[in-house]
């Protein structure tokens, strides 16, 4: 096990796991699917789908931090039925309707080419989703997931979100629920896109921090000139902020949830060891002396080795 014990551990949420197989799926129904980046000029096809799921196991089931799993209609090249792939919710536990009927996940259409005769390769599930309309069915698996999630006692702890792209998916989902439920802890999220277009359910979050001055909306535009700085990745604003993240960062009731592209939990993890030292660190990250001489040089492959985070962090990071 790489988490070690550490003050103000999290208790996370108790939740339901598996409730429809996809050897069993169940049928949502679309009723929503829309385009959700910042300009339609966004380079990036990101689209929020709302799915009713009454009838099925799912109703009231569904945290955000978990996942459904979708399994496409048709067939895979060898003429065998897809297979589930997992898409994170983006709607609080009580879905888009306040009753639990209506779930959010949030997708990225996959559009790339094949990197040997370089003709183009579509991701089955994202298109298959994307391509969607309302009335349109989906077969459903899920929830899955238990690690992600926000703790039982939402008001004992702060909260430093960090996203990359589609990564966003379960913040929408926890802000709304720790907005919802009155929660008055610090709540910051940082989120990183290529271009300020791509920015996801930004006038969202942009709302969500005028409205309630607990909540700090912070994004990392990394291939943009912004604020006289060349591009930012979200680890950089642990440096660029730090007056403003420092505070937050100290406190033991702070949790840190990392969301999105694999790699970018590393250049948190040695950004967090740059700016914090001794106990201050030690609440997220137990690292080996011989690492730390040299921060800069870390890779992947040390994390949970030399590099171990404590249970103050939970991750969630894909290729
Ligand atoms: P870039 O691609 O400019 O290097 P999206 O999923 O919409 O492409 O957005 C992902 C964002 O995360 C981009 O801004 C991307 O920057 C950035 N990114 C890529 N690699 C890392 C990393 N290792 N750490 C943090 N951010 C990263």
């Amino acid at each position: 096990m790489s988490a070690e014990t550490v003050r103000g551990e999290p208790k996370l949420q108790d939740v339901k796991m598996h409730l429809l197989r996809p050897t069993e799926p169940g049928i949502g129904i679309v009723t929503r699917n829309e385009r959700c980046t910042a300009s339609k000029k966004a380079a990036g096809f990101v689209r929020h789908i709302e799915i009713d799921v009454t009838g099925t196991p799912l109703v009231g089931q569904c945290w955000p931090g978990q996942s459904l799993g979708v399994i496409p209609d048709g067939v895979d090249g060898h003429g065998k039925p897809h297979k589930v792939r997992l898409y994170s919710l983006s709607s609080p536990l009580a879905g888009c309707d306040g009753q639990g009927r209506v779930y959010a996940t949030t997708v990225k259409r996959s559009i790339d080419e094949h990197w040997d005769n370089h003709t183009l390769f579509l991701g089955v599930a994202s298109n298959f989703l994307c391509d969607r309309q309302p009335g349109d069915k989906i077969m459903l698996s899920g929830p899955a997931g238990k690690r992600f999630v926000l703790p039982a006692d939402p008001n004992a702890h702060d909260y430093l979100f960090f996203a990359t792209g589609t990564g966003i998916a379960p913040y929408r989902g926890m802000i709304l629920d720790l907005i919802g439920k009155g929660c008055t802890s610090r709540i910051t999220l940082v989120m990183g896109s290529p271009y300020a277009t791509d920015l996801i359910y930004h006038d969202f979050f942009l709302g969500i921090a005028e409205k309630h001055r607990n909540f700090t909306y912070l994004t990392a535009i990394s291939r943009e000139k912004a604020e006289g700085r060349s591009g930012l990745y979200v680890q950089d604003r642990l440096a660029v902020d730090r007056d403003h993240l420092l505070p937050q960062l100290s406190d033991e009731r702070n949790l840190i949830y990392i969301c999105g592209l694999a790699g970018m939990e590393l250049g948190i993890f040695q950004q967090l060891a740059l700016i914090l030292q001794g106990d201050a660190l030690e609440q997220y990250l137990r690292v080996d002396a011989a690492a730390m001489s040299d921060i800069r040089r870390w890779d992947r492959r040390m994390i949970h080795k030399e590099v171990r985070p404590t249970r103050r962090i939970m991750m969630e990071v894909y290729a």
